[in-house]
């Protein structure tokens, strides 16, 4: 078969990398790609939101499937016009990622089907906003309504820094048009949890738990990133909690979803926060986080292009998926400065024989040589037996790999490794 994948990310890299271990697989392409991903496969240069060009590629390559992995192609309807042109694709359609592309949405929905998060309301004018914050409680959490580079959230200790946030979301646009209406929300407490899953719209299937790194530096300071690393399974999330969101979170969000009109047939991603009162979605994503994908895929045992059809056609309950009992860590590798301002162009060295996954997020090719080109440069993914192992594997692969201006948090896992 040949495939396409929209895209050109660490997340992306992974994915190409556990379709490729698909006998079915003749050919992949990328769009964009990156300088890594080029080294595997043949990227092109069209972009991942240029969707008349992604599906004019892809019909005249004679694409027999297509995997869209990042938020802006799914909520800007590339899925939608891949189908329309008869070519099969893994990823939900536009009035299904709108759980994603709209916070206020998903906030609704949940409300509607009583599935668990923060109280919220919903503000499309600045006055009342304002008037709102002077009798809430503090902390706060204030959201831009629409996609914003997973930036669009700000907790506000103080009503100062409320008031403030409002007003530059609303006022200045620092999110552009997705601040044009803002969720306020509770500030929920608890440990965080990423769960991926699949779903047909009428199956749900999660994967394996994983947890992010989200701040920039070390226990959890810093400015807040697309994500510093990752590990899988995620301690936090027991068996019984596990129970706990099948019932009252995933069955009835793709129930929900399915009612709605809007059937969800993709990688439904919920992020999640074990509170006091139990688990509570913090956010809904339409598409594989990143970096958890690059701790899930490599403990994916069965085939992923495989799970990936089923779920295209609505079979996903006679798919095979199944993942290995072991733990994987991903320590990302980031241009000193990230997610501000940084340098870039350094050379990249990898080593041949390195015993862990190197999945290339920002780097181009320049005169055959790898060069960094972004904030989140690469990610190191190492599996051992247990956690621990998995850990000491990845930051010992990430001790041999090089660039000028490396930068990378020294601790991911360390918060894992005290409960367990
Ligand atoms: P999001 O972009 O929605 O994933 O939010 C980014 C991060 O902000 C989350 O991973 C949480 O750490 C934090 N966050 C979002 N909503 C809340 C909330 N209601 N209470 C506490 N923290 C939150
Ligand atoms: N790592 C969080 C995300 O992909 O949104």
């Amino acid at each position: 078969m040949k495939i396409l994948v929209v895209g050109g990310g660490g997340r992306e890299h992974a994915i190409v990398k556990c379709i490729k271990k698909s006998k079915k697989v003749d050919k992949i392409y990328v769009l964009p790609g990156n300088g890594g991903i080029s080294n595997d496969e043949e990227c092109v240069n069209i972009g991942a939101k240029d969707i008349d060009g992604i599906v004019d590629f892809a019909v005249k390559n004679s694409i027999d499937f297509a995997v869209v992995a990042p938020d802006d192609p799914l909520v800007l309807g590339a899925v939608d016009a891949l189908t329309e042109k008869g070519i099969p694709c893994f990823g939900p359609d536009k009035k299904a990622a709108i759980i994603e592309g709209s916070k206020v949405f998903s906030k609704n929905l949940m409300k509607k089907y009583n599935i668990p998060t923060a109280e919220y309301a919903v503000f499309d004018d600045m006055e009342k906003a304002v008037e709102y914050l002077e009798t809430a409680e503090m902390p706060i959490v204030i959201k831009a309504d629409g996609l914003a580079l997973g930036k669009g959230v700000i907790i506000a200790q103080t009503r100062a820094s409320a008031l403030t946030a409002v007003r530059t979301i609303m006022l200045d646009r620092i999110f552009g048009e997705s601040g044009s209406k803002i969720v306020i929300e509770e500030f929920m407490e608890g440990p965080e949890v990423s769960v991926l899953s699949f779903t047909d719209g009428k199956t749900i299937i999660p994967m394996i738990s994983s947890m992010d790194h989200k701040r920039a530096h070390d226990n959890d300071e810093g400015l807040n990133t697309g994500g510093m690393g990752t590990i899988a399974p995620n301690p936090y999330y027991t068996d019984e909690i596990a129970e706990e969101c099948m019932n009252k979170i995933f069955l009835p969000t793709i129930k929900a979803m399915a009612a709605e009109g809007r059937p969800f047939k993709g990688c439904l991603y919920f992020g999640l926060m074990i509170t006091p009162k139990g688990p509570k979605v913090v956010e809904y994503n339409c598409r594989f986080g990143d970096p958890e994908a690059q701790v899930v895929l490599p403990l994916l045992e069965s085939d992923l292009l495989d799970i990936m059809i089923h779920v295209s056609e609505g079979t996903l309950d006679k798919a095979d998926v199944r993942f290995s009992d072991k733990s994987a860590c991903c320590v990302i590798m980031a241009s000193n400065g990230y997610p501000q301002k940084y340098e870039t162009g350094f050379k990249i060295f990898v080593p041949d024989d390195l015993d862990a996954d190197v999945f290339i997020a920002g780097a181009k090719k320049c005169d055959g040589l790898l060069l960094s080109s972004g904030g989140r440069v690469l990610g190191v993914t190492a599996v051992a037996d247990d956690l621990r192992g998995a850990i000491d594997k990845a930051y010992d692969a990430v001790s041999k790999v090089t660039f000028s201006n490396a930068y990378y948090r020294k601790d991911i896992g360390a918060k894992a490794l005290k409960v367990l």
